[in-house]
This record gives structure tokens, sequence and C-alpha cells, in this order.
């Protein structure tokens, strides 16, 4: 029978006899499965791990404080901010195609992480060796939808498993990568891990930047963030967030639709709504939302978002629709 507390133990010897004593490092996303790859390779190896937070600007509203707040306080991990989000909004300047958006973002990422692991290391002084490994929070979804599973297509390129640069410095550690989500929930709350991140819906590596449908620029960035803000917020407020696998809120950027307020015309951006109920992410149906929820959200991103000037709903289910919009 499948049991948390045996993935662990089973998975903390294989961390321990896959990393030795070499420096561990391990990128922070504040998500569920960063956040219990991270709470495994401690348990593993200790001090040996040093966790790094890339803020590359597309992240939503708060993430960076939850990551800093809720998980480190709760795990006293050794934790490196660092703040890149000049560097990727350059890299994804012009670029509007989703797979290219998905490259950039995990060539850069794993580039901003090589240049903090050499930071750990001068960091830890004289004694301090080359750091080796590198822990990825990768389930078995994603795995296979990269077709790093038997007979899989490669559907889209997660940036945790197909968009790796072919210079990568680092050797992967992946103790999830046999696990579909409830499992990993599991065992993150096995290892002490605090409820309201392992309770926390899924959030793509490549964030923001593929939510926004075109190109991304600070500008829609901060439109998006706000929005979905709201969103999460009256879902929550609902009591709706253990009944929804995850709700992205995508900004078509390079839509425009007219609109009126009060005696203006507006000209400005649909927010779309994929509300999703789900066991794993590999299909989904969409999430029937009670109708005075989406009356609720919609009547406050109009208002209080002034690029925006209209919500719609997505109604499809995966398949044909994945989840995410790129
Ligand atoms: P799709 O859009 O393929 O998404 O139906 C399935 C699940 O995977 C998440 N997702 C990602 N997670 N890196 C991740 O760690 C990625 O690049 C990525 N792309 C999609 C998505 O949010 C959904 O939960």
């Amino acid at each position: 029978d499948w049991n948390p507390g045996n993935v662990i133990a089973e998975q903390v010897e294989r961390i321990r006899a896959q990393v030795g004593d070499a420096r561990v490092i391990c990128g922070l996303s504040g998500g569920v499965d960063s956040s219990v790859a991270a709470a495994l390779v401690q348990r593993a190896v200790g001090d040996q791990l040093t966790c790094v937070f890339v803020d590359h600007g597309l992240l939503r509203a708060g993430e960076a404080e939850q990551v800093e707040q809720d998980f480190v306080a709760a795990t006293g991990v050794q934790l490196k901010v660092v703040d890149a989000r000049e560097r990727f909004l350059t890299a994804l300047a012009g670029v509007t195609d989703p797979e290219t958006k998905r490259k950039i973002i995990g060539r850069e990422f794993i580039r901003v992480f090589e240049d903090a692991a050499r930071q750990v290391v001068e960091d830890a002084g004289a004694h301090g060796e080359a750091v080796e490994f590198l822990v990825q929070g990768t389930l078995y979804p994603d795995v296979v939808e990269s077709g790093g599973g038997e007979g899989a297509a490669n559907i889209k390129s997660h940036h945790n498993v197909g968009g790796l640069p072919d210079d990568l410095q680092f050797e992967l550690v992946e103790p999830l990568r046999t696990l579909f989500k409830d499992e990993v929930r599991a065992v993150g709350l096995e290892l002490g891990v605090p409820e309201v991140i392992v309770w926390r819906q899924p959030f793509p590596g490549p964030g923001l930047g593929i939510r926004i449908v075109g190109e991304v620029t600070a500008e829609r960035l901060d439109t998006l963030r706000a929005a979905d803000a709201i969103a999460r917020e009256e879902l929550t407020r609902a009591g709706l967030d253990r009944e929804i696998w995850q709700c992205p809120v995508v900004l078509l950027g390079d839509v425009r639709s007219v609109g009126v307020q009060g005696d203006g015309r507006t000209y400005g951006h649909p927010i779309v709504l994929r509300p999703v109920s789900s066991e794993d992410a590999m299909t989904a149906d969409w999430t029937r939302l009670p109708y005075d929820v989406l009356a609720t959200i919609s009547t406050r991103i109009t208002n209080e978002v002034p690029e925006v000037n209209r919500v719609v709903l997505d109604v499809t289910s995966k398949p044909p629709g994945t989840i995410e919009w790129e």
C-alpha cells in the first residue's frame, strides 16, 4: 500500500546516496512541488542544502512574501533571494510564441541558478565545494507530458524538464518524479510543511509569462497580477479553494474589445477565468462556479483594474483544452 512515510524513507536514502557530501541547491517557487522537494532534501542532507528563490517578475501578488514568511519560518531552511525581474523582461521582449517563451524562461532560470550557485560557494568561504546538485520539484505528469514517459507525446515543454539548456552544470535531484500531486501533498504534510503551502493550488514554473497571450511586458504583468489577486481573493472568500484544482487567470494581451464606463468608451483587454477540477492535471473539467461568485469577480476586476473591460469564462475541459493557455 502507498504511504507517505515509506516514500520519505526511500527518497531520503536515495538522495543521500546520490549527493554524498556535495552542496545542493534548490529553487523555491513558493509552490507545493518545490517546497516539498526542498523539505525532503533538507530532511536527507540538512545544511548541505541552500534554497534559492528567483524573483523572475512572473510571480503573483504576495508570492515572495509567502516563500519567506510561510516556508522559511516553518522549516528554517537557508534562503537566498535573487531579484532577476529586469533580466527576464529583457529576455522576453518581443516574444509571443508560447514554446519560445517557455524555452527562454527555462534557460534564463537555469542561468540565474548557476550565478546563484557560484555565489553560494563564495559565501561558504574557502572550504565550500562546488555546487553539484540541483533539486527540482518535477512530478510524474510533468515527466509524461514532456515526453519523458513511455509513449508520451511532447505536448508542452515544461520548463523544469524539457527546457533545460545543453550547457547545464548541475546534476538533477528529482525526488517527486514518480508522484502525483495528491501524493506530494501527503508527503508534504508528513514532513511538516505548513498546510497553507501544502494546499496551495498549482502554479506553473514559467508563471504569468504563459498566462499573457502575446508579448510579456511590465505593464501587462501588473494588469494580470491585479486581476489574479482579485480572483484568488474572491474564490478563497467563497470557500472554493479545495473544490477547484486551480484557476488560471489569463490576460489576452493582443486582444482588445470595446466597452463603456460611465460616459466613456473604453478599448481594453479581456481577462479569462479558467477554473478547473482535476485529480492529477492530466485531464480536467471546467468548474461550475456559482454565478454570484463569478459576478463578484467580474465586477471587481472591471472596476479595480482599468486596463480590463471584459471578463470571460473558459468552459473547455482537458482534453481538448490544456489547463494553461500556453
Ligand atoms: P497543462 O496546461 O499542460 O497543465 O494542462 C497541466 C498542469 O501543469 C501545470 N504547468 C506547469 N507546471 N512547469 C510546471 O511546474 C510548467 O512549465 C508548467 N506548465 C503547466 C499547469 O499549471 C497545470 O497544473
